[in-house]
């Protein structure tokens, strides 16, 4: 028995259309759906359907007493019949990017939609964005994160300090050089976002690194297969413990998607529990986590830039490792931040959604 329907060369099931209808009665004005898909009749026939001048009409065969109106453009977006396309399209990157990572002006960003929106879009694609000329008042990266979404607070507060003075007595950040990293993988769900502002630059030293964590997994992908299966399949286990938190999550450092697409990046040497792997995977998976920094920390990925005062950088916690190269000379002083993704992509779309709608300004001769 037949059960779909060819529009246009992209077949769709009768259920799918069905539970698709876009009538009153099966869609709120919001577009949510109101009936229950698990209760549609499986077996649901098709009496008849005709392609209209907009799209396709079909009438439910009885004792289905509907009609359903699809657009052409509603079907050809929502189309699955010659395999999923991805909506996301993000673009890796390596070292080439020295000096050439996206950028945008603060007073700008503010000023304009459209310039704020690619910001934000650049941090979707490129996984960071860079903004220069931050007010550096104390507290201003709070403000920032209000232009796309909401601070995500933790045992560390709202923001978090990074200082560092020559001769650090008891500080909490001494100015060492730190390995590239993911911030918090002990958290669960971990802060997807994070914000780093430079308040006082270093007189020298306290240079910025920074690595697509996605090149580095894919690079591990193609030259060690074995490797990269060991570390996106065996979970390892990330801890912090101080007076006021006792923080614990297990995970694996590579994580792939359905789609056996890498998804996230979760890698910090100072967190990370001793190992408790099975004995027999022991010592392959020290060499993995090895090779994968290596590549990580190798001047094929890394990035590396030195913040001056009033430079903010965003970027994809779960994507972007960022690690301190040269020891800091003099004192530094960076405010840090966590948020979350969601935020940045419904403030990116909905300016998108603005963007397209606004009828550009013809100027006047
Ligand atoms: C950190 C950190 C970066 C820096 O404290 O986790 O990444 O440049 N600091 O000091
Ligand atoms: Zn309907
Ligand atoms: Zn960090």
């Amino acid at each position: 028995m037949i059960n779909f329907i060819d529009f246009k060369n992209q077949r769709f099931h009768y259920l799918w259309l069905r539970d698709n209808c876009p009538c009153s009665d099966c869609r709120h004005p919001s577009g949510q759906r109101i009936h229950e898909t698990w209760q549609l009749d499986a077996n649901i026939n098709v009496e008849s359907y005709q392609v209209t001048d907009t799209g396709l009409q079909v009438k439910w065969a009885a004792p289905h007493q509907h009609l359903s109106n699809f657009t052409e453009q509603y079907l050809l977006e929502n189309s699955y019949d010659r395999g999923r396309s991805t909506t996301q399209s993000i673009e890796n990157w390596g070292s080439e990017l020295t000096g050439q990572l996206p950028c945008f002006d603060y007073e700008e960003v503010i000023g304009k939609e459209e310039v704020k929106a690619q910001w934000l879009e650049a941090v979707n694609k490129y996984g960071l964005s860079l903004l220069k000329n931050v007010p550096t008042k104390p507290g201003t990266i709070l403000q920032v994160v209000q232009l796309f979404g909401y601070v995500r607070n933790t045992n560390y507060g709202e923001l978090f300090e990074v200082i560092s003075v020559e001769q650090a007595v008891n500080l909490a950040f001494p100015p060492l050089p730190l390995s590239l990293h993911t911030d918090n993988p002990y958290r669960n769900p971990v802060p997807t976002l994070q914000l780093l502002h430079c308040l006082e630059k270093a007189q020298r030293g306290g240079v910025t690194a920074l690595t697509d964590g996605f090149r580095a997994a894919q690079i591990l992908r193609e030259q060690n297969p074995e490797a990269f299966k060991l570390l996106a399949s065996q979970a390892v286990t990330f801890r912090f413990s101080s007076e006021d938190a006792i923080l614990e999550h297990s995970a694996c450092m590579i994580e792939t998607d359905a789609r056996g697409e890498i998804s996230a990046i979760r890698v910090n040497n100072r967190s990370l529990a001793p190992l408790n792997l099975p004995f027999d995977l022991m010592q392959s998976y020290y060499l993995a986590y090895q090779e994968l920094m290596s590549i990580i920390q190798g001047s094929n990925c890394k990035v590396t830039l030195t913040l001056d005062k009033g430079d903010l950088i965003l970027f994809d916690n779960q994507r972007i490792l960022h690690g301190r190269e040269v020891q800091a000379e003099g004192p530094r002083h960076l405010q840090g931040c966590y948020a979350d993704r969601d935020g940045l992509r419904s403030t990116a779309a909905l300016l998108k959604k603005q963007n397209s709608t606004t009828v550009p300004v013809v100027a006047s001769s």
